[in-house]
C-alpha cells in the first residue's frame, strides 16, 4: 500500500497561511462566484486521513459551520489535554515521535495523509517527511503572521509536478519530493 504524506494549502506572496492574528479572510480576496474548490474535492478524495496541528485544529472548531472533514483527524498537540466530547469520533490526539505516530496511523489503514498547520508541516518537514506540496498562492503580501515554512537542518530538493491557474489569479503548484 502506497504510504505518503501530502500538504494541501494556501499561502500568501510572502508565504503566510493565517494573518498577525490568525486571519483567514484575506483567503477569500478574490471573488470566486461559483465557489470553485481549486482541486480540494479531488484531493480530499485520495486522502485516508488528516494530521493536523492544535492551533488548526481549534481554528476550525471556532468557525460557525459543520465538521468540514469526512475522514478521521489526528491532532497534534502536546497541550491539548482531551479532544472535546463533541468531537470524540471525529478527531483523536496524538502527540509523540513522529515515526511512531505515522506508523500508529498507518496501522489503523491510513497511508495516505493530509498534513495540515504551518507548525505540523514544519515538524514533519525537518524529519524529512513530507512527499507531496500542493501550495496554491493568493497574490497578496501580509507582511507577517504564521508562515509555512522554517529552518530546515538541510534542503530538501522536490521536483515539479504541475501548475494550474485558477480565477486568473490563484496560481496553484504541485510538487513532489525527489527521492535520489
Ligand atoms: N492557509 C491555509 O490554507 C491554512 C491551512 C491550515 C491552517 N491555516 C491556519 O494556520 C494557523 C495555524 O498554524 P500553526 O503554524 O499554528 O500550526 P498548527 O500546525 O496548526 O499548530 C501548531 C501546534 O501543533 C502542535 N504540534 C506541531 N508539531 C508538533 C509535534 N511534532 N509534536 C506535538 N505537537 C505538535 C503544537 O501544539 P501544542 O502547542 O498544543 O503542543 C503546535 O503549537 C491557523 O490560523 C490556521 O487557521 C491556514
Amino acid at each position: 500500500m502506497e504510504q505518503k504524506n501530502c500538504v494541501f494549502i494556501a499561502t500568501s506572496l510572502d508565504g503566510y497561511i493565517a494573518d498577525k492574528n490568525g486571519g483567514l479572510d484575506w483567503l477569500y480576496s478574490i471573488p470566486n462566484p461559483d465557489h470553485l474548490d481549486m482541486g480540494y474535492v479531488d484531493f480530499t478524495s485520495k486522502i485516508d486521513a488528516l494530521v493536523m496541528g492544535r492551533v488548526t485544529f481549534e481554528t476550525v472548531l471556532g468557525f460557525d459551520v459543520e465538521w468540514p472533514y469526512q475522514k478521521p483527524v489526528f491532532v497534534l498537540s502536546n497541550s491539548l489535554e482531551a479532544i472535546p466530547d463533541s468531537h470524540k469520533d471525529k478527531a483523536f490526539l496524538v502527540n509523540g515521535d513522529l515515526n511512531e505516530i505515522l506508523e500508529q496511523i498507518h496501522q489503523k489503514g491510513h497511508h495516505r495523509l493530509y498534513i495540515d498547520g504551518g507548525g505540523t508541516i514544519q515538524s514533519f518537514l525537518k524529519q524529512d517527511l513530507i512527499d507531496e506540496i500542493i501550495i496554491s498562492t493568493i497574490p497578496i503580501l501580509l507582511g507577517g503572521g504564521y508562515p509555512l515554512f522554517s529552518d530546515l537542518p538541510n534542503a530538501l530538493e522536490f521536483e515539479f509536478v504541475g501548475s494550474r491557474v485558477y480565477l486568473n489569479q490563484v496560481v496553484q503548484n504541485h510538487f513532489r519530493r525527489k527521492k535520489t
